[in-house]
């Protein structure tokens, strides 16, 4: 509406820019001026004209339109009361469209999302979760706008750690024991071995050593490490399970352990390579940064070495026009060096390059049930909230079907919603009463409101409503309230994607209930009626079809019972 409105404005004056009618369109406080006001005081400079003058001589051009029911001078405001049966036409019509939201701005391009992310033979924590979740809302969110999106997982399944784990497993490692625990059993050992190693040095070396052969292509090294890695993905495939998440590569640092050599050639080549202490960097103090490491004294490569190889790699597979990191915010200063040795490459593609940092998961000391002292397991925590969603189903809706399925959408639901909720940044509080609070903003909130609907129009027997709609039904102040929401949502996506947040469609998915429930309890829905039942399952229909996409953006199923 506001769109047709700047259109029709900036017919009559010459002497504003669109944009700057959009931005003087008001919507006006009080209902009886209308539904939009334009004042007219900055036009009275330029027309030499008191704005009253002005606002008369636009509303009487203007005359009569068809989506206005009424165009008034008060002041010098021109006030627009829009036709309110068009105006919900428009927007059921708009809302109705199968592909509502979807947007071709991406079409052709890729996006590299880079998330997740674990590391091998080290737990999943929270952290972990962060990014899994964030990347994934991403993934989607990028996906409905057209763009094709190539999701990696890039593990961290290389490095000098390995060859501590194989010195620390050849010592006091268990088969047995680690085939039975997993990851904790792979990190009981890794601390052992920094706790004897301070004893004694020599396993260091020999620590190095292992690795060095790793490199090398030891058959025997190499065995030890896939196990350790099957053990690992073992795991992390669970959650990502539980959590419906998944990849289109597990390309981790491993990977790119024989293109490093080639990331030392294109920098020597560009003379880019300083040596310090037999070292090799990219010197940054140019812009306030620390150096770029890119190998070792001992020639090896580091984290960064592989982050370069990969970035050209990807850039040569999949021609992206971005590349986006979902990781904490402590890995803010790599991520720069490494974007910035791109750019000193002269490659210009380093614009697309984006880190995508979040904030710290604390936890609620005590509440939290863990498997090992202090190491919080996500895979805990994610079984933890179905089981708390098991128990409250039992107790208030015992013969719910698929009871399992529901319990694990709305339980991993609520975890993801949580993290979503606020800006990535904020550093997010983990509470079982937050969470799981059917009455909160939260994720439980919103699928029951979409539950809700759902059970409306089973009630009703309705599936879709086909035939003419009376919309003078949806023209009181909740149903147009709802409407305008509904009609927020393409915009919603759009927004979310410019800043890489996915917080303001979990915010969105709350206005829509809140909406919902308003109109809910101001209009009776089942009614005699067959005109005004009609039109609001219409509405019902349309909400529990948004509800559930934006859900579906932030990686949250919508369950049609709970
Ligand atoms: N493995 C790293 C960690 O757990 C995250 C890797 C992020 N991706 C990357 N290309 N560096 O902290």
């Amino acid at each position: 509406m506001k769109e047709n409105l700047v259109q029709l404005l900036s017919k009559y004056i010459q002497t504003l820019e669109k944009e700057e009618i959009d931005k003087l369109l008001e919507v006006p406080k009080k209902v009886e001026m209308g539904d939009y006001a334009f004042p007219c005081f900055r036009l009275a400079k330029e027309y030499k004209k008191a704005p009253q003058m002005i606002a008369n001589e636009i509303a009487e051009q203007i005359g009569e339109v068809d989506f206005l029911s009424k165009v008034e001078v008060q002041g010098g405001y021109i006030n627009f009361f829009v036709d309110k049966n068009l105006f919900a036409k428009k927007i059921v019509e708009q809302v109705s469209a199968k592909d509502f939201g979807s947007s071709h701005m991406g079409d052709g391009q890729t996006i590299c999302m880079d998330y997740s992310s674990p590391n091998v033979a080290k737990n999943f924590h929270v952290g972990h979760l962060r990014t899994t979740i964030i990347g994934n809302s991403l993934y989607k969110i990028f996906s409905k706008l057209g763009y094709h999106v190539e999701r990696i997982n890039h593990l961290g399944d290389w490095g000098t750690q390995f060859g501590k784990l194989i010195v620390a497993y050849k010592k006091w490692g268990n088969k047995e024991e680690i085939e039975k625990d997993g990851v904790s059993a792979l990190m009981k050992i890794y601390v052992k071995f920094h706790d004897e190693a301070e004893k004694d040095d020599s396993l260091n070396d020999e620590a190095r050593e292992w690795f060095t052969k790793m490199e090398q292509g030891n058959d025997e090294a190499l065995a030890i490490w896939e196990w350790f890695k099957e053990i690992s993905l073992k795991e992390y495939m669970r959650i990502y399970d539980l959590l419906g998440v998944s990849f289109d590569s597990f390309n981790g640092e491993s990977f790119y352990r024989d293109m490093t050599a080639e990331v030392v050639k294109v920098l020597e080549d560009k003379n880019l390579l300083v040596e310090s202490d037999g070292a090799k960097i990219v010197p940054l103090d140019e812009y306030d940064m620390a150096p770029c490491l890119v190998t070792k004294k001992d020639g090896s490569s580091i984290y960064a070495t592989r982050d370069l190889a990969a970035l050209l790699y990807r850039h040569k597979t999949y021609n992206f026009t971005k590349c986006l990191y979902v990781t904490g915010l402590e890995q803010q200063l790599h991520f720069k060096q490494v974007f910035k040795v791109i750019e000193l490459l002269g490659f210009e593609w380093y614009k697309g390059l984006h880190h995508i940092p979040y904030g710290l998961v604390s936890l609620k000391e005590g509440k939290m049930s863990t498997r090992k002292g202090q190491v919080i397991f996500a895979e805990d925590i994610v079984n933890e909230a179905i089981q708390r969603i098991r128990e409250i189903i039992e107790e208030k809706n015992p013969d719910l079907e698929n009871k399992e399925e529901v319990a694990r959408m709305v339980g991993v639901g609520a975890i993801i919603f949580n993290d979503l909720y606020n800006q990535r940044i904020k550093d997010v509080i983990f509470s079982w009463d937050k969470i799981l609070n059917f009455d909160g903003e939260t994720g439980p909130y919103v699928q029951y409101t979409h539950a809700r609907a759902s059970s409306v129009l089973r009630k009703a027997g309705v599936i879709e409503v086909n035939g003419e709609i009376d919309y003078s039904v949806l023209t009181d102040d909740a149903s147009m309230a709802l409407l305008k929401e509904l009609s927020r949502f393409p915009q919603v996506i759009v927004d979310a994607s410019d800043k890489f947040e996915p917080f303001v469609v979990a915010r969105y998915s709350v206005a829509v209930a809140q909406a919902f429930n308003k109109f809910y309890h101001d209009c009776q829905i089942n009614v005699d009626d067959e005109r005004v039942k009609m039109a609001r399952l219409k509405l019902v229909i349309l909400t529990k079809k948004v509800i559930k996409d934006a859900l579906e953006l932030l990686g949250i199923g919508a369950p049609e019972q709970m």
